[in-house]
């Protein structure tokens, strides 16, 4: 076993930063605000408790966070959109701290959202859960997918193929790749000290993306909701450790 406590307590700090930055955001977004003014809340959030957001002038990407409205998928960029009621909204925050990555997003609801779009979120917060509840060395990386698809797909919405969660530590984006869709027992074998992402992307129409001309925002082909959670997680010697979670209990909305 190698020793991978200090890599864990790292990870801990940079995840606890990235959904603190989330739980603030849940307390400020509202109709009426923009999805620049939530970047700006992000940017200064991290930088202020000793962080910094990794997406910033990662690629050439120009903003802190990301922000996928309606039927983006993800890598939505912040702008002068205003939210409106009725709106869905994914905010994705990654933090640096000590150069360890927390990447960690959640759905957010603006005002009332129709009964469909709640479906959706709830079904796509569970799906990642049920996948992270099986978490232990030995479970496969199929194991995850596998947990996914059956859930989601059994409620008749798809899951996103074109992206994937990732190993994240001291890389932004590292081996192993983590796919959302799969069979039982397949892929490769989780073991112990490993950190990786689980951040399904799941539409409640067809699971074709397109990339718009940006070079970032992917949106699903048929113009179908789409809605992701994303937790950073690491593999202990008998199970899993979620570095991400909302101290507050803001898991998903409704956040009361
Ligand atoms: N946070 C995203 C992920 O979950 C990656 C965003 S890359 C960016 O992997 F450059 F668009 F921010
Ligand atoms: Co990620
Ligand atoms: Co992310």
């Amino acid at each position: 076993m190698n020793n991978y406590k200090e890599k864990f307590e790292k990870m801990r700090t940079a995840g606890d930063l990235a959904a603190r930055t989330l739980d603030m955001i849940t307390e400020n977004i509202k109709p009426g605000i923009s999805t620049d003014e939530i970047d700006k809340l992000g940017y200064e959030f991290i930088r202020d408790n000793g962080g910094f957001s990794a997406p910033l002038f990662y690629r050439g990407y120009k903003k802190s966070l990301c922000t996928s409205l309606n039927h983006v998928v993800c890598h939505g960029i912040p702008s002068d959109r205003i939210l409106n009621e009725g709106d869905i909204i994914n905010i994705d925050v990654t933090a640096i701290v000590n150069e360890h990555h927390g990447d960690t997003s959640r759905m957010f609801c603006i005002g009332k959202s129709p009964i469909k779009a709640n479906n959706l979120i709830n079904a796509t917060y569970e799906a990642m859960m049920k996948a992270i509840k099986i978490l232990k060395p030995n479970v496969k990386t199929g194991d995850i997918g596998y947990e996914i698809q059956s859930h989601v797909e059994e409620k008749g919405f798809s899951v996103v193929r074109d992206f994937c969660g990732h190993g994240v530590s001291t890389k932004f984006h590292e081996p192993p790749n983590i796919l959302h869709y799969g069979k039982k027992n397949t892929g490769i074998e989780l073991s112990p000290g490993m950190t990786f992402t689980i951040e399904p992307m799941i539409n409640s129409g067809k699971y074709e993306v397109k990339v718009l001309a940006d070079g970032w925002t992917a949106v699903t082909k048929d113009k179908s909701l789409s809605a992701q959670f994303e937790h950073t997680i690491g593999i202990t010697e008998n199970g899993y450790e979620i570095f991400t979670e909302s101290v507050k209990g803001y898991h998903k909305p409704p956040y009361l």
